[in-house]
């Protein structure tokens, strides 16, 4: 396995790969600061616009996959409790993938866990299909991190870009995508190439109501304003690149939260509504800091918490105000990170 660079510490026979039988993966979230906002039609989870992240360290998804001859089916155990019918479908799917890849016969156990709050729109479902992907391919050393980013695109695409760590990119789908087309996102700089910290202010503990596909689609069937986002996001994307690429940490800022805002008004306009009292609570403190000199961006993703993008010299101001904020319960401070890779058992979930 070449994914992650580090030591494969699989547990299991050695020699015949496919005898492996256990491997652990660890994979961080990302926060996107131009949004993947929309798909393709058709299969293959290809997304309408192109994206750039910062691959999260200070929260973490552990996951730990069996390959079992004695089990009847395939079972995803996620904090804790056992995911049935629906809920356990994308992970079936994605183990499908590499069970036909690989002409295994043996089904899957999957344990995985969370150290932040589950599918609440912190990005669980980029560290949790990047940890799974590389964790299930782990018998086969012939994928290389592109193939382990676009397996988990398919499952959800912004965990193509938890794959890789600092700061990541993932292009739109090709036009006329064939669902077999292979996407995978790429590494834009790695995690030192800019000073950057990101202030998770956590609104709610609760899970969301809409999860991003469906917010997605609704917003795409329904919103005035898809075709304005469509047409906005690449140009916004580029721009943001430049800047980042640049180390242009203001300009960056200003158009991270200009993405977030798009995005979230083309959703709103839908009635796909993913903020709440303390997500404008949070928004209106980060104004503050701006109005009294302190450079401090927001953004957020498909759930109500509110991710502050603020210098590491700011960050502990940025932080006691984020605390302050009504309606802020906590905040997690992370900065730019690794990308995932293989684990020992110990480091399991
Ligand atoms: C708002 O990657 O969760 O966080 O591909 O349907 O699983 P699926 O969507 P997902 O969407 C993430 C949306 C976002 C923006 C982003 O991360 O770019």
């Amino acid at each position: 396995m070449r994914c992650a660079g580090d030591p494969c510490a699989i547990a299991g026979e050695r020699g015949d790969s496919l005898s492996i039988r256990e491997a652990v993966a660890i994979a961080h979230p990302n926060v996107a600061l131009s949004k993947y906002w929309g798909k393709l039609e058709g299969p293959g989870n290809f997304p309408a616009v192109p994206s750039l992240s910062i691959t999260l360290a200070g929260l973490t998804t552990r996951t730990r996959v069996r390959w079992r001859a004695d089990l009847p089916d395939d079972r995803v155990v996620l904090d804790g409790h056992e995911l049935r019918g629906p809920a356990a479908a994308r992970a079936v799917a994605l183990i499908e993938r590499v069970r036909s890849k690989l002409g295994l016969a043996a089904k899957a156990e999957i344990e995985s866990r969370n150290d932040f709050p589950t599918a609440s729109g912190l990005a669980s479902s980029a560290s949790g299909f990047a940890a799974l992907a590389l964790a299930a391919a782990a018998p086969d050393g012939d994928w290389d991190a592109a193939h382990i980013s676009d397996l988990a695109r398919r499952a959800s695409a912004s965990a193509a870009r938890s794959v890789f760590g600092g700061f990541v990119e993932l292009d739109a789908g090709p036009v006329g995508a064939n669902e077999e087309d292979f996407l995978p996102a790429r590494q834009v700089a790695p995690p030192g190439h800019m000073p950057i910290v990101v202030l998770v202010c956590v609104t709610t503990e609760a899970p969301k109501a809409v999860t991003s596909t469906d917010g997605m689609r609704r917003t795409m069937a329904k919103s005035p304003y898809a075709a304005a986002w469509l047409d906005h996001a690449p140009r916004l994307h580029g721009r943001l690149r430049d800047a980042l690429l640049s180390r242009d940490f203001e300009h960056v800022g200003e158009l991270a939260e200009g993405s977030a805002l798009a995005m979230h008004a083309c959703a709103l306009a839908a009635g796909v509504t993913y903020w709440n009292a303390g997500t404008l609570e949070a928004l209106a403190a980060v104004r503050a800091l701006r109005s009294s000199g302190t450079p401090a961006f927001a953004t957020i993703d498909a759930g109500p918490h509110v991710k502050v993008l603020a210098r590491p010299e700011d960050a502990a101001r940025v932080r006691e105000a984020m605390t302050a904020a009504p309606g802020v319960q906590r905040v997690i401070e992370a900065t730019p990170g690794d990308g995932a890779r293989l684990g020992s058992a110990a480091e399991g979930p």
